[in-house]
């Protein structure tokens, strides 16, 4: 196995997109499971981020912001405040026990107008209101097929974290391939490391080492060992198999192993 990297982060971080799913049933059944999971596996961290109006309830559940359990939004507006409906401000999201935000998930910029430059300013809203921004970063099918998955990767991480006068310390990225959001298809542990090495390179070039690098895109219980096997990969952020209790806990028992196999010298 290559060695540890230096600032590898403490604990691997498994996260649940919930996106556009669930009820208060489900949410509190979820957030109980996820509660349970977290409380058997310590040296893994375990976040969720249900739909705003669930912010609440799930947050109540896990005893957000200081309990075993991180909650997040899915995306925070630019603006502090003001005339934007349908915006969510990150000082709400903060409010409600979050200690996360989603920016520039491949979904909120294909469907909501988030370009580069939008999700840099969500991302310096989010800290100035203390959350920690996880930005999504991911290239399509098409741009993969033409060669420019790293070209692509690169413009998106240096929009947020390279163009800044101070390093954006308190951030991550997912690496999510949009290709393989919710479609049974994933590249392979290498191939995702490879694009991981791609991002960590911007990120110490803009002096953000200790920023984790999740990767996401149809994570399941069958292959989250073998990514979070790869020293490069920090965590996942899994969208449908964080919908079911049992398929979620399994993620956590899996990465609990996949961290104890770490310490292993
Ligand atoms: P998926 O979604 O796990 O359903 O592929 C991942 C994501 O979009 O965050």
């Amino acid at each position: 196995m290559p060695p540890a990297r230096p600032d590898a982060p403490d604990r691997l971080l498994v996260a649940g997109n919930w996106k556009m799913n669930g009820s208060r049933a489900l949410a509190a059944a979820l957030a109980q499971a996820a509660l349970d999971a977290a409380r058997a596996a310590p040296e893994v961290e375990v976040a969720l981020f249900p739909p705003a109006v669930l912010l609440p309830l799930v947050s109540d559940a896990v005893g957000a912001p200081r309990g075993p359990v991180a909650v997040g939004g899915q995306q925070c507006h630019p603006e502090a405040k003001g005339a934007h409906t349908m915006g969510i401000a990150a000082a709400m999201l903060a409010e409600a026990g979050c200690r996360y935000v989603l920016d520039g998930h491949s979904e909120v910029r294909r469907e909501y107008g988030y370009d580069d430059a939008r999700v840099a300013a969500a991302a310096e809203a989010a800290r100035a209101a203390g959350l920690r921004p996880i930005v999504c970063v991911g290239e399509t099918r098409a741009e993969r097929d033409a060669g420019q998955a790293r070209a692509v990767l690169e413009r998106q991480v240096d929009a947020v974290f390279g163009s800044r006068s101070a390093p954006l310390a308190d951030a991550d990225v997912a690496y999510e391939p949009v290709w393989a959001i919710g479609t049974g298809v994933t590249p392979t542990p290498e191939e995702a490391e490879r694009a991981h090495g791609w991002i960590r390179a911007r990120l110490d070039a803009a002096g953000a080492p200790r920023s984790r690098i999740l990767y996401g895109g149809s994570v399941a219980p069958a292959n989250i060992g073998g990514f979070l096997s790869r020293p490069g990969i920090d965590g996942v952020l899994v969208g449908g198999a964080s919908l079911e209790a049992a398929s979620f806990t399994a993620l956590v028992v899996a990465a609990r192993a996949a961290a104890a196999a770490r310490r292993r010298p």
